[in-house]
């Protein structure tokens, strides 16, 4: 097999987790873009919408013992943890270093280095799988990312509907990333040793407030939007229906901190890419049909 001045073997395929997701979709068809060999591995083959030319493999990574056909052949992994309990990782991860070297993993920039316990749940799962990818024997690299733009689709319904947003925390300010940036960092990664050992913290280029981001989005679609701010203890109700308390509270938690320290900005995107992160704005405009 030969191997390439980045160290990538050149004919072995690179694994997508969460290739039909917002991060992962883009990690495939930017592998595509770069004529790298992809296998999607995903729970329901017969329903996804992936580009023609990557292999689709059936696989859950909640069936550890079940993902030897999905890694045959792999050098590298990009690896997503879509909130499932960390005690199936070990499994996962002793099957990953069966058969690649190297993992990419999509992580929190929340992560507090040597905390034995991280302030929120979802953080406090992040720094576990690290821990464990950096115990196992494969090659790592880390993308500790800010929030994902993705996030404020969940205002989708309310743009579609109408011209206010109601939400709480206004001034929460953020520097949420496009996803086609963080892919854009992974597929280096995957296909170099050079991003070896990195803990990359990835952002988007400024900090938005959540009311600067609604009005951003009204820009993108043509018409102006309201941000009115509601209670936290409203949406707190709502979001009880969908998940676990310590969940809901850690997220709320968050966007409180949000208020009070804006999230800060990294230029890793562009170090890397040698181009500029997206600005929300950007993203703003390539999601318009979502939020109108
Ligand atoms: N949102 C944020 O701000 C943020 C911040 C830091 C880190 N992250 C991390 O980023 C990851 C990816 O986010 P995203 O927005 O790209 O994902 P997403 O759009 O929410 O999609 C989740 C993906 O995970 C897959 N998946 C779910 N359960 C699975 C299972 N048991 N086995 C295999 N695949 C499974 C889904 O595939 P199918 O349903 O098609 O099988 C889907 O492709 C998240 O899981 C999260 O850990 C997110």
């Amino acid at each position: 097999m030969s191997i390439n001045e980045n160290g990538f073997s050149e004919r072995k395929t690179i694994l997508v987790t969460g290739a039909t997701g917002n991060v992962g979709r883009h990690v495939v068809s930017q592998l595509l873009d770069m004529a790298v060999p992809v296998r999607a591995v995903v729970r329901n083959p017969g329903s996804v919408d992936l580009p023609d030319g990557v292999e689709i493999v059936r696989g859950d990574l909640a069936e550890p013992s079940m993902l030897g056909e999905a890694l045959a052949g792999v050098e590298a992994v990009f690896l997503v943890w879509p909130g499932l309990p960390t005690s199936l990782a070990p499994a996962v991860l002793d099957e990953l270093k069966r058969h690649a070297r190297r993992v990419v993993y999509l992580s929190s920039m929340s992560i507090r280095e040597g905390r034995a316990q991280q302030a929120e749940p979802i953080t406090d799962f992040h720094a576990t799988i690290e821990k464990l990818i950096e115990g196992s024997d494969l090659n790592w690299t880390f993308l500790r990312i800010s929030g994902l733009a993705t996030n404020t689709l969940g205002w989708a319904q309310q743009t579609r509907s109408g011209d206010v947003v109601r939400w709480p925390y206004a001034a929460a300010a953020r520097t949420l990333i496009h996803e086609k940036d963080v892919a854009a960092v992974a597929v280096r990664a995957l296909t170099s040793d050079r991003h070896n050992g990195a803990k990359y913290i990835l952002t988007g280029p400024q900090v938005l407030t959540q009311a600067e981001q609604v009005q951003a989005i009204g820009e993108a679609i043509g018409r102006p939007l309201r941000y009115e701010e509601i209670s936290p203890e409203v949406i707190r109700q709502q979001m009880l229906t969908q998940l676990p308390p310590a969940m809901v509270d850690g997220m709320l938690n968050a966007w409180a901190g949000f208020v009070r320290e804006p999230e800060p900005i990294s230029s890793i995107v562009e170090e890397i890419t040698g181009t500029p992160a997206h600005t929300y704005k950007e993203w703003a405009i390539d999601h318009a049909r979502d939020f109108s």
